[in-house]
């Protein structure tokens, strides 16, 4: 059983990073192996629409995204974290998902357990989380939930509250690794 964290932010060791770590280290906890890709030390180019994948599967772009299929096709649950820029997922992180468009023509995802892990300054949250979740359901995959953690500088998140009414951004972020990992341990 393992969970896959991607991280999206471009900033190393940032706000999302923390959160994510919070999150896989819960899903660990429940058994699960984890891994993690961080759009920060990654390359991944936008999609170019140039439709191999409707013919062949598979994307013709030879980059960072190489790797992460393979991830993602090795994994049992995805959390996806990203900061919000502008109200939205970041451009990473968008690059990220309209990559996956290639594991959409052989539905490489459906029935996959997914997460979604959202930081934010102060406003867009709800909306970025509710995009995971479209992308997610999109795919096929099982949505077991979402954590938010405000913050600006790195570390906010730390101490910050999370995006519900009694719990902090690092106890949501733990809650999100339990719900992944025991949601794909059911759907297995
Ligand atoms: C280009 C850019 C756009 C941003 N847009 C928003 C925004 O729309 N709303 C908001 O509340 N915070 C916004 N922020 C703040 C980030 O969401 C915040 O700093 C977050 O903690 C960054 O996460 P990280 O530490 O993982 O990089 C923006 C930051 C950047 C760099």
């Amino acid at each position: 059983m393992k969970i896959l964290g991607i991280t999206c932010s471009p900033r190393k060791n940032g706000n999302t990073e923390i959160l994510m770590h919070q999150a896989l280290d819960a899903a660990a906890k429940e058994g699960c192996a984890t891994e993690i890709f961080r759009a920060s030390e990654k390359d991944v180019a936008p999609c170019d629409a140039c439709g191999t994948c409707f013919e062949t599967g598979s994307c013709a772009i030879r980059d960072d995204m190489q790797q992460l299929y393979g991830m993602l096709d090795g994994a049992d649950g995805v959390i996806f974290g990203t900061p919000v820029y502008f109200g939205s997922v970041s451009a990473q992180g968008k690059a990220i998902m309209d990559r996956m468009f290639a594991l959409l023509q052989r539905r490489a995802l459906k029935g996959k357990a997914a997460g979604a892990l959202v930081v934010t300054r102060r406003v867009g949250a709800i909306q970025t989380r509710s995009l995971i979740y479209s992308f997610c359901i999109a795919q096929g995959m099982i949505v077991a939930g979402g954590a938010i953690g405000y913050g600006r500088e790195i570390g906010d998140v730390l101490t910050g509250v999370g995006g519900g009414i009694d719990m902090s951004a690092m106890e949501e972020s733990r809650m999100l690794g339990v719900s992944v990992a025991r949601l794909a341990q059911k759907l297995r």
